[in-house]
């Protein structure tokens, strides 16, 4: 417990000291690190990694999907909470948002520009595009090439950009070829547009096609506690330092379930939610989740387990 912050302690600590915990900083004399015990090959101790090499995040992100309304479609019940929400994590240090165009659609994208333009150096967003709305809770792809570039001007806008320093393929289009559509945006990039590309629910063979067309610096695909089947895509993102964003990174809030965590959680005095993101940093130091929430407190819960340490029993014991 003793390198350590709890949520109690936590949410009564300033803003500069929040990021300073997220960054690995200097708090009361000791050095705070995320404290992560080496236990994957990767040894997963540094707080921060650099996305395409130059982008330098606190591992611990956002994920804005949560801050729209009901289905993910429109406005949220409570706009100024989700503005706040915004402002809080970035407040507590969190310099990596993921959004979507198609969260809304739109109005995440509208939401971040709102809480946070102009903004502050070194807060990297990254969005996506290639999934259509159709409907609430309706998600449909489109990878062609006009398409996309269409995305990428609209996304500029709304985020009031003149870069999008990470733009992700939000997943492949089965009707068209992935060459089409990372082609388009490898026009985008060679435009200024976009800084760095990613991909999102896709294979390593997947991550091995699309690097032939243009450099790709991170990929996103659903990763948890209970649900590992992109192992192997995290175990090529870490051999070839690219970023991996676990999507769905606390199971909903619901999915993640085990006695194993309850116990842990328990020695901890933490929640599951915290234990399950501690454990995800501790899986690789390429790993980047962004759990998403639209409540204050589970925020500060969340980018407080950036510091939470695991013993390698804890992790292998719930590693299962
Ligand atoms: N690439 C893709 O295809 C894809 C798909 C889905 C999501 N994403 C991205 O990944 C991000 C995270 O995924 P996600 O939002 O689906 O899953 P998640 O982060 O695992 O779960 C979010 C849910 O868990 C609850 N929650 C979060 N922290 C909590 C805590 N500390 N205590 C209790 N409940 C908590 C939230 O409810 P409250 O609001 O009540 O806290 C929310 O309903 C999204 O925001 C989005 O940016 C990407």
């Amino acid at each position: 417990m003793d390198n350590m912050i709890t949520r109690r302690r936590f949410v009564g600590m300033s803003a500069a000291t929040g990021a300073a915990i997220l960054a690995g900083g200097k708090i009361a004399g000791s050095t705070v690190r995320a404290g992560l015990a080496l236990i994957s090959p990767g040894a997963a101790t540094d707080p921060a990694f650099k996305i395409g090499g130059d982008l330098e995040v606190n591992r611990l992100g956002f994920g804005a999907m949560r801050i729209t309304g009901e289905g993910i479609w429109g406005w949220p019940p409570d706009r100024a909470n989700a503005l706040k929400v915004l402002k809080r994590a970035v407040e507590l240090g969190v310099n990596l948002i993921d959004t979507a165009d198609a969260y809304g659609p739109e109005t995440s994208e509208l939401l971040i520009a709102e809480a946070l333009h102009p903004y502050p150096k070194g807060l990297i967003i990254a969005t996506k595009g290639g999934l259509t709305r159709p409907g609430p809770g309706n998600w449909v792809p489109n990878g062609h090439a006009d398409y996309l570039k269409g995305c990428v001007d609209k996304s500029l806008k709304r985020l009031r950009l003149d870069r999008i320093d990470l733009y992700q393929l939000h997943t492949v289009d089965p009707k068209v070829p992935m060459e089409e559509s990372l082609g388009a945006l490898k026009e985008m990039q060679s435009a200024g547009k976009i800084r760095h590309v990613g991909l999102s629910n896709v294979s390593p063979e997947q991550i091995a096609r699309a690097r032939k067309v243009l450099p790709i610096v991170s990929v996103q695909n659903r990763y948890n506690l209970g649900d590992r089947k992109s192992e192997k895509a995290i175990d090529y993102c870490e051999k070839e330092n690219l970023g991996f964003l676990p999507w769905f990174p606390v199971g909903g809030g619901r999915s993640v379930k085990s006695a194993a965590l309850d116990a842990v959680s328990k020695a901890h005095g933490v929640t599951v939610y915290q234990v399950a993101l501690a454990w995800l940093l501790q899986r690789s130091p390429v790993m980047l989740p962004i759990p998403g929430t639209s409540n204050i407190q589970h925020l500060e819960d969340n980018v407080a387990a950036a510091k939470l340490k695991l013993t390698p029993e804890e992790w292998k014991t719930l590693a299962g």
